[in-house]
């Protein structure tokens, strides 16, 4: 069966290793399965449905005792396997078979990922290795919408003169760019070259003159922005997990990297994370606008306007981004060049 079949054949982020601790556990939701996740005896993230197969009470309102989730009902604790380690009040509790399915799970670029058991291959999905020392920090959201609306829009250069005006770009002050696209092992990237003076406020704080830009999306979800100067060095990486919690609800986990230099990293969070807070909501806002007006159409005619999207010249990734998503690979691909007015 392949990923795109079984989702949870690949490896998905559902926190960053700071906020799993060894004594609260956390509620997640992955693709309408809700799991409990915590942390073992020996300190590895363990993944358990949320459902305490005694009275069924979730799990993650419990707590962790010596690496083992305990039930809020009545105590039950069960280790990263899923085998009763305790139920008070009965002297033989020690399950032998497990009675909770668990998820593999593991740590990797600083954060705790998930996947079905038994399924081996392929790696966590990291964000794209960059040269140089990095000052980092994490945003988190949720947003009603789904994985590929979230990932085109967050790659997609031409909305941000519009929905992010002012803050990222303007349309009056558009500027030729010199956009190439192509395949990736794992996904597709486009890179916009001679961009120059951005005249956004965002950039404008963290750039001085802008080389080159890419956006990329990564199987299974991984949408990621990168901006260089022109001497190729990395002024801004924002690398953004889509991960599918149920339908039409995504959570939102992104890393935003920024290049080591004379200002120091507790101050670009401080700085950033504002700014970064005003254009997510405004990507939320829009988003949720699109979601809910499938919604209005649902009983509309079929013939009643458009059902799948119009792609533009200007859309270098969103037709690529579906397929992946449909599909799992790139069917027929050409790479492009073509100029543009971003
Ligand atoms: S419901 Fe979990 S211990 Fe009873
Ligand atoms: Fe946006």
């Amino acid at each position: 069966m392949s990923p795109i079949d079984e989702p949870l054949a690949n490896w998905w982020p559902l926190a960053t290793s700071l906020q799993l601790g060894t004594r609260k556990p956390l509620a997640r939701v992955l693709h309408g399965r809700p799991l409990v996740l915590f942390r073992a005896a020996d300190g590895n993230p363990a993944a358990l449905p949320d459902r305490c197969p005694h009275r069924l009470a979730p799990l993650s309102q419990g707590c962790v005792r010596d690496g083992n989730i305990e039930c809020p009902y009545h105590g039950w604790r069960f280790d990263a396997a899923g085998h009763c380690t305790r139920a008070p009040g009965s002297l033989d509790c020690r399950s032998g078979t497990p009675l909770l399915q668990a998820l593999q799970s593991c740590e990797a670029h600083g954060l705790v990922w998930v996947r079905s058991a038994g399924d081996a291959g392929s790696a966590p999905c990291g964000p794209t290795r960059t040269a140089g020392t990095l000052d980092l920090f994490w945003v988190h959201d949720q947003v009603r919408c789904s994985l590929q609306e979230a990932a085109e829009n967050f790659l997609d250069a031409f909305h941000t003169h519009f929905v992010h005006a002012g803050w990222i770009r303007r349309d009056a002050q558009r500027q030729r760019v010199i956009a190439e696209v192509r395949a990736l092992e794992d996904g597709v990237e486009a890179r916009y070259s001679e961009e120059g003076k951005q005249a956004g406020l965002v950039s404008r704080l963290l750039e001085g003159s802008r080389g080159e830009s890419f956006g990329r999306f990564r199987l299974p979800g991984l949408a990621e922005i990168e901006y260089r100067d022109r001497a190729g060095r990395l002024n801004l990486q924002i690398s953004a997990w889509l991960v599918p919690a149920q339908h039409g609800q995504l959570q939102v986990i992104a890393r935003v990297a920024t290049r080591r230099g004379l200002l120091p990293g507790w101050f670009k969070r401080l700085a950033l994370r504002p700014l970064f807070g005003v254009v997510l909501g405004q990507d939320k806002q829009i988003l949720e606008a699109l979601s809910s007006n499938h919604a209005r159409f649902a009983d509309s005619p079929a013939d009643w306007g458009p059902t799948r999207p119009l792609d533009g010249r200007q859309d270098l990734l969103g037709p690529s981004i579906r397929q992946l998503l449909e599909q799992g690979r790139l069917g027929e691909f050409v790479a492009s060049r073509q100029e543009l007015e971003l």
